[in-house]
Order: structure tokens, then C-alpha cells, then sequence
């Protein structure tokens, strides 16, 4: 499209494009203000502007490239940054901080918006595995006109193919967004939070499909293109992907999940409630929080996905309502119910979001716990129960019970099953829906101590030589045949099948010490210190028990790396998973004990009145 072609796409519905974009000068920070985008197929444009007198810190110690290539439009400065001028600015707005040495000028130019690679294999030297890891961390940042707004997924220099590990996944930057936050580094995060609000809920199509208003992309990336209509100049582009790119077109439904928590964490780490207070930003949550709590045919509170939908991006058995999902969609509920700002008209929102966590929270206590002890249930279940108070609600056959299970169940432990269909119930560990199902308080208190006590309790499983296994067991045979659809890099024991991941660390941290169980997240970190930076910090490892480095695992993952800082950060400074966990409150504590008296599965009898809980 031409630049007299740039439109302004106004979405259907109740929150119009133009007043969503408009906020952004209504409601802006002194910080960083937005001129109206220019939108297109191709992504947003580096129309963002800086106000001169108060840009962010980085930005400010850099400001001089502004001069040349700025203009002041209103109380704006709209810059287009010529080439030469963005890599100085690169090199001028990353500074060190808080008294850290940079080896900024050692460093090689920047490549489209991030930090060129080559000098990633530096030895370590005498330098610590943790200053290795935030120089790298440091490498990683991607620039947009000068403002860090995100980290690449991978900067590995000995890959041969980049895909798109050269992009800032929104997922992915979570771990590296803590980092910065718990080292008092606000802006990135702070950037990152308000510019992929730019790019939530953009029409971008799929086979003239556009997904719903509200999600947030996948990934993004910084692309330097020539300016319309002056070859001399460039100007950046930030290029979201929904999942029309993307391997499989899978949606993020994580994304905006993610998102939600990160902008409350920010809000507690900072004590600046401004970011969430914005209009705009406001809207971006309520946007998300529609796409979730929309009526379609489910039957059950949690929410309906595609395989592949969040950080298992491929398919994998996870389609329907995985935990994952369940663990992220609780936890930016209760974080949204945080930080929304009560108004006019969001009552009916309020009340739908209260209404699906106490049913939510329900039914993945209920019907998602597994322990030996309900094994032995599901073992002696009844079947084809017709009725309103039927114990075998979802109808389960005893014989879906896997071998593996009876050896792999603890006496003393538990866990939520991945998922749960009609007449079908996914036995798999899946461990980040576990991990943050205590972090958001999903499940019981009983329960995140059996979670934690089953992890101990098969720690050669899980943990083995490398933390931490993304799930368990690995799909073998047949199963693996019709299940992943032959995937060779989903095989048994590696990637996404049983593989393990090194970013799960900074979960398994965030969970036990909201439990008051350290020790568990020290033992792990102390075993991922033994090999993780002699290994290049890879993106998972193969084998039952975690011993090679991945078939086709980048190295210099930056999540592998935010991950390990962010539990070495947080087992300092323990008060500091206060800004990643939340508590249950009475409200929903009073609800759910009242829905557990009102169950069939305790009291089989004639069906009782069921309540609606408003919380
Ligand atoms: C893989 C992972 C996904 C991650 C991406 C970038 O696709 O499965 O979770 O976001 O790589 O690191």
C-alpha cells in the first residue's frame, strides 16, 4: 500500500479504533506520547514521537539524534530516523545502569531494530554465570526510534536458519520484562507494555479471516524500511504477527494474558499506577478481558482453544481447555479485577469476570485435581450417568487411566491433569499450568503444596539433569504418530514433547516461594548453574532425563537466560514474587466453599438450586 493509502481501520463493534488511538493523547504520560499511527498491512510505522522535554531515561541520555531528523508537530516530536542516525542512537540510549558494567562498546552495529549477535560466545572468564547472563540479556534488546521496547526471542550466532527468533515474542519477553523490573530497569518494560498496545486487535488477515478484536500478537519485529516518496531515508516499522505467519497459524491466546500480568507486576514492582490508569491502556485490558468472556457454545467456564495456542506452539494434543490457558486466564482475571478503574458501563463486564473466576476457579479444583486417591475414584467410576447429579460428569471410561500413572502418582502429592474434554481427560504433567496455578492462587492451598511435593517427590522425572520438563511424560508410538501428526521436532523426550526447558525456572521460583518453599527453586538453579552457560544457555534439552542439548535447540535464548536471572533476583530478594503472585480473596473463598457444598460428587441426592455467585 502507498502512504496516500494508510488507513485508520475502525473495528466493528463497541470500542471504535479511533477512540482507542485517540486516548493515547488524552491519557499520555509525560514519558512517552503517541502520534495517531499509521496503520497498514505492513504493521505500524515509527510515527511514535517523543516528547523532547520528558522522554525516558535511555531515550533522554541519546536524545541528540532527535535533533537532526525531528520536527515538532504540536506539542510532538515526530522523528524519522535516517540509518546511521538509528544505529548511533542504539549505541547512545544503551547505557550501563546501576553501576553495572556495559560492554557496550565492544559491541557489534545493531541488525534491523536489535543488537547484532557476534560477540554472544564470549568466554566466561572470571566474570559469574549471572553477569554473563545480563550482559547477554543486555544484547538482546531491540530498539524502536532509540526507545528499548523488547528483547529477540534468540540471538544465537551459530544458527543458520533465524525463522523468527530474531522477533520479540510477547511470551518470551515476560521473564526478560521481570529481570529489568526487579534490577529497577522500568523503561523497557514500560515501553514494551504501551507499544504492543499499539499493535493489539490490528486487522490482520488470514485467508480474508481476521481473528477478534483484542488479541495481542505473538511476536513482533523491527523493520527498517525505505520512507515513501525519499530513498535516502528509512524509517521503522513494527510488524506484529496474530498467527498469520506464524508455523501452523497458531493463535496467541497467551499473549494478551500475559500481557495483563506483566502490566500489573509492573504497576506493583514501580508503585506507578499511572501506566494502568491510562485510557487507553484501560481499554487494551477490556478489550482482552471481551475476547475472553464472549458467549459461544462451551459448555464450561474455562477457555476453549486451538492446539498449539500458547507456549507449546505446535500441536500437541493441547486443543480444548488446556491448563496453560486456564492458569494465564485466571491469573489476568484476578489482575484485571486489580487494576480496572470502575466507570460508567463496565459494570456488566465487571460482573462477568467476577462471575467466570469463582466458576472457573470451581472447575479446575474439582474436576482438573488429580492424586491417588482420585485415580482410585476414577478407577471405580460409574459410567453413561444420565442426570443432573452424576458423579462422572464428563463421562471419563475407567481405562483412559495410563499405565505410566499409577507408577508415576506420589502417595503424598497431586497435580491439575492438562485438560479436560467430554469423555476425555488429558493425564499429561503439563508443568507451567501447574507452576502458575499456584502462583495465581487457582489452585487450593493443599493443592499448591501437593504440586510442590509431587515435584520432589519426582524430581528425576521432572527436574533430572536439567530443570525443568515442560510436561510428562513424552508421547511415544502411536501416539505420538496421530497426536503430533508425525512432528520430527516434537519426538519423545524432546522440544515441546517432554523436553525440558531451563525458562521454567523462574516459575518453579515465583511457586515455591509463594509457598514458603525455596529450597526447591535453590536446588534446581544450583543444578542448572552446573551446565547452562557451558551449554550457551539453550532453549531445551532432549532426553527422559534432560542430557543433550535440543536436536534443533537455539542457543543464547534469551528466556533461558531472563529466566535463570529472574530466580537468582527473586531467591534474593524473596518479598520481591509479591509483584507475580496473587492471594485469594474472601469473596472468592466464600464462593467457592459454597459451590463445593452445592456438588453432586459430595452429596449425590435430589439436584439442588444452583446459585449464581456475584462476587
Ligand atoms: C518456540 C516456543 C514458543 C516460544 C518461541 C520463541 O516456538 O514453543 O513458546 O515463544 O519458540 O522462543
Amino acid at each position: 500500500m502507498a502512504a496516500s493509502e494508510t488507513v485508520l481501520r475502525v473495528p466493528l463493534g463497541s470500542l471504535s479504533q479511533s477512540f482507542y488511538l485517540a486516548s493515547f493523547f488524552v491519557n499520555s504520560t509525560p514519558n512517552l506520547s503517541f502520534k495517531p499511527v499509521s496503520i497498514n498491512r505492513k504493521g505500524v510505522r515509527c510515527t511514535n514521537s517523543h516528547e523532547f522535554s520528558s522522554v525516558s531515561n535511555s531515550v533522554a541520555r541519546g536524545h541528540s539524534f532527535h535533533s537532526s531528523n525531528c520536527s515538532l508537530k504540536g506539542k510532538n516530536f515526530v522523528c524519522k530516523c535516517q540509518k546511521h542516525d538509528v544505529e548511533e542512537s542504539i549505541r547512545s540510549t544503551v547505557l550501563p545502569s546501576d553501576g553495572l558494567k556495559s560492554d557496550l562498546d565492544e559491541m557489534p552495529l545493531p541488525v534491523n531494530g536489535s543488537l547484532s549477535s557476534n560477540g554472544n560466545a564470549q568466554s566466561v572468564g572470571t566474570k559469574s554465570i549471572e553477569d554473563e547472563a545480563w550482559d547477554l540479556l543486555r544484547q538482546s534488546v531491540v530498539f524502536y526510534c532509540g526507545s528499548p521496547i523488547g528483547t529477540i526471542a534468540a540471538n544465537d550466532p551459530s544458527s543458520t536458519s533465524v525463522l523468527n527468533y530474531d522477533q520479540v515474542f510477547i511470551r518470551d519477553f515476560i521473564p526478560s520484562g521481570i529481570a529489568f523490573l526487579l534490577k529497577g530497569e522500568y523503561d523497557i518494560v514500560r515501553n514494551f507494555i504501551l507499544y504492543t498496545l499499539q499493535l493489539q486487535s490490528w486487522e490482520k488477515t488470514m485467508d480474508c479471516h481476521s481473528p477478534g478484536q483484542g488479541l495481542m500478537p505473538c511476536s513482533f519485529k523491527v523493520k527498517t524500511v525505505p520512507l515513501d516518496g525519499d530513498d535516502s531515508m528509512t524509517e521503522e516499522v513494527l510488524d506484529p504477527d496474530f498467527g498469520e505467519a506464524a508455523i501452523g497459524r497458531v493463535a496467541p491466546v497467551d499473549s494478551g494474558l500475559w500481557w495483563i500480568i506483566l502490566l500489573r507486576a509492573y504497576g506493583k514492582c514501580t508503585g506507578d499506577l499511572s501506566v494502568q490508569e491510562r485510557v487507553d491502556v484501560q481499554t487494551g485490558i477490556k478489550m482482552i478481558l471481551k475476547l475472553c468472556l464472549a458467549d459461544g457454545f462451551d459448555m464450561f467456564p474455562t477457555l476453549l482453544v486451538t492446539d498449539g495456542s500458547c507456549m507449546i506452539d505446535r500441536r500437541m494434543g493441547i486443543h480444548g481447555h488446556p491448563l496453560e490457558i486456564q492458569a494465564l486466564f485466571y491469573s489476568a482475571l484476578v489482575c484485571a479485577r486489580e487494576m480496572l478503574t470502575p466507570e460508567d458501563g463496565s459494570d456488566d463486564l465487571i460482573r462477568a469476570l467476577n462471575n467466570r473466576l469463582v466458576a472457573l476457579n470451581f472447575h479446575i479444583r474439582e474436576y482438573y485435581w488429580l492424586d491417588l486417591k482420585k485415580i482410585n475414584e476414577i478407577y471405580r467410576y460409574q459410567t453413561e450417568e444420565y442426570s443432573y447429579d452424576a458423579v462422572n460428569k464428563f463421562n471419563i471410561y475407567p481405562d483412559q487411566i495410563p499405565s505410566w500413572l499409577v507408577d508415576f502418582m506420589p502417595n503424598r502429592g497431586g497435580y491439575l491433569i492438562g485438560n479436560l474434554q467430554p469423555a476425555h481427560m488429558d493425564f499429561r504433567f503439563f508443568t507451567l499450568g501447574n507452576l502458575w496455578s499456584i502462583v495465581s492462587s487457582l489452585a487450593t492451598n493443599d493443592q499448591s503444596h501437593a504440586i510442590l511435593d509431587l515435584i520432589e517427590a519426582k524430581w528425576a522425572e521432572l527436574v533430572a539433569d536439567m530443570p525443568l520438563k515442560i510436561c510428562y511424560p513424552a508421547m511415544e508410538g502411536e501416539e505420538w504418530r496421530i497426536i503430533t501428526g508425525s512432528d520430527p521436532k516434537n519426538t519423545p523426550w524432546s522440544y515441546h514433547n517432554g523436553g525440558a526447558w531451563p525458562t521454567l525456572l523462574w516459575q518453579l521460583t515465583v511457586a515455591s516461594i509463594k509457598m514458603g518453599r525455596p529450597e526447591i527453586a535453590e536446588k534446581a538453579v544450583e543444578l542448572a548453574e552446573r551446565r547452562i552457560s557451558l551449554d550457551k544457555w539453550p532453549e531445551y534439552y532432549d532426553t527422559k532425563r534432560a542430557r543433550f542439548i535440543g536436536k534443533q535447540a537455539r542457543l543464547y535464548q534469551t528466556w533461558s537466560i531472563a529466566g535463570y536471572l529472574v530466580a537468582k533476583l527473586l531467591l534474593a530478594n524473596p518479598a520481591a514474587a509479591k509483584f507475580l503472585t496473587s492471594e485469594e480473596d474472601s469473596d472468592l473463598r466464600n464462593a467457592f466453599s459454597c459451590m463445593i457444598s452445592a456438588n453432586p460428587r459430595r452429596t449425590r441426592g435430589p439436584k439442588k438450586a444452583q446459585q449464581p455467585f456475584i462476587v
